[in-house]
């Protein structure tokens, strides 16, 4: 299924045709390959002072992290995600070297999986990002010092037809439309 993004002027194709489907091939398995080339797009974002906050966990579909971070879902996500055939956990470096605070990293992490979801779906994968787990259960279970938290995980394989999911509220969220809200509503000053 494909949910194109309407915009007012054509912007590149792979940003209209990005969307976040639950219906996920279950056969699908993604190459070492691919794999790498996510993680090094993910790897050239840019990020403040060239810190490069994120770091990653990565797991295919069947094998112990996987298994690991399925756990950590909340039930609506791991009722869909499962299908993935990869998950990679963004997780951000939240201190600075003189242990303050660095909010700036969760942005550094957000840019980070924008650049692996572009390079994702130029590949022809799909990619859904999840914030709804346990984040301490997920911090705990792979060992994480305090100064790391995990951000987002990424459900990433190929996409199946929404059908696939059967019928019931999960369906229902696949076929709706997308919505955004107006570009007008969305600048504080100035004109466009
Ligand atoms: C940081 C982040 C967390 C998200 N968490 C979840 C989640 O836990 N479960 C889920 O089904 N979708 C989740 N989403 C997907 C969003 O609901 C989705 O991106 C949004 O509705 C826009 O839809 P689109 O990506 O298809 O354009 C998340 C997206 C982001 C960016």
């Amino acid at each position: 299924m494909k949910k194109p993004a309407v915009t007012s002027v054509d912007i590149h194709p792979i940003l209209a045709q990005r969307w976040s489907p639950r219906s996920f091939d279950p056969t699908a398995t993604i190459s070492t390959e691919d794999l790498t080339g996510l993680l090094e797009a993910a790897r050239w974002a840019p990020s403040a002072n060239n810190v490069q906050p994120w770091r990653f966990i990565i797991a295919r579909r069947n094998d112990e992290n996987f298994d690991k971070i399925k756990g950590t879902l909340v039930g609506f996500n791991q009722a869909w995600s499962p299908n993935a055939a990869a998950y990679i956990v963004i997780v951000a470096n939240m201190k600075n070297e003189d242990e303050t605070d660095r909010s700036i990293s969760l942005f550094d992490a957000g840019l980070a999986t924008a650049h692996l979801s572009v390079e994702a779906y130029h590949r022809g994968y799909a990619v859904h990002q999840m914030a709804g787990f346990d984040h301490s259960a997920l911090n705990s279970t792979f060992g994480l010092p305090s100064s790391q938290d995990a951000v987002v995980v990424l459900a990433i394989g190929k996409q199946a037809p929404a059908e696939a999911l059967g019928e019931g509220a999960i369906f229902e969220r696949e076929v709706a439309p997308r919505e955004r809200i107006a570009l007008d509503e969305l600048i504080i000053s100035g004109i466009l």
